[in-house]
């Protein structure tokens, strides 16, 4: 699979097939993460593996876009550390590319993953503080359900011209 194919190809999925991922697959996709690029290389990011059933629950109970939670038999829940000044500025955004390599890195072993928001709606990121024992200075970004698809999406066509401008706006 070349890198054009799993950026294009990419769905959100949110029905998934019963079936386990092997541990080994996840902690390559987390591997892929672990690459991201990140301010001053401080790499903030922390990756909690939730595959508990009543866990997953829970929270698709008292989220309101979580559904998909029901039928995923793992998600991955991406916070932030932070510990320094520069952490405090940047952890979203370098978690957030950490996030888009664990999507892309799932894909690639032919399986489907969601952003399902959490920071920074305030009782979600209290939610996730509060199921997963989160220290203060760690703040939950997203939670990604990841399974094997049970849904074929439409590639939807995204090229716009009139989005690129030379020299000025
Ligand atoms: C910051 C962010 C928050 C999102 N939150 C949710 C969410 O809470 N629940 C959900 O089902 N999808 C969520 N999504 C997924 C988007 O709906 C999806 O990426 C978008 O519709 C484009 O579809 P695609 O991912 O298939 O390209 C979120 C995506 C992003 C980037």
């Amino acid at each position: 699979m070349n890198l054009k194919e799993a950026i294009v190809n990419r769905r959100s999925i949110r029905k998934f097939q019963n079936r386990e991922i092997d541990d080994k697959i996840i902690r390559e996709i987390i591997e892929y993460a672990m690459y991201a690029p990140s301010a001053k290389d401080e790499q903030p990011w922390h990756f909690i593996i939730i595959k508990k059933r009543e866990t997953l629950n829970l929270i698709e109970k008292k989220h309101p876009y979580a559904k998909m939670l029901k039928s995923a038999p793992l998600a991955i829940a991406v916070c932030g550390e932070l510990k320094s000044e520069n952490q405090q500025r940047y952890w979203m955004l370098d978690c957030s590319l950490a996030i888009q390599n664990l999507m892309l890195g799932s894909y690639e072993k032919g399986l489907g993953s969601v952003w399902v928001s959490i920071y920074p709606r305030e009782e979600r990121v209290k939610l996730l503080k509060d199921i997963l024992s989160l220290p203060d200075d760690i703040i939950p970004l997203a939670l990604i359900p990841i399974g094997y698809p049970n849904e074929i999406k439409k590639i939807p066509q995204r090229f716009k011209e009139e989005k690129i401008h030379l020299e000025k706006f």
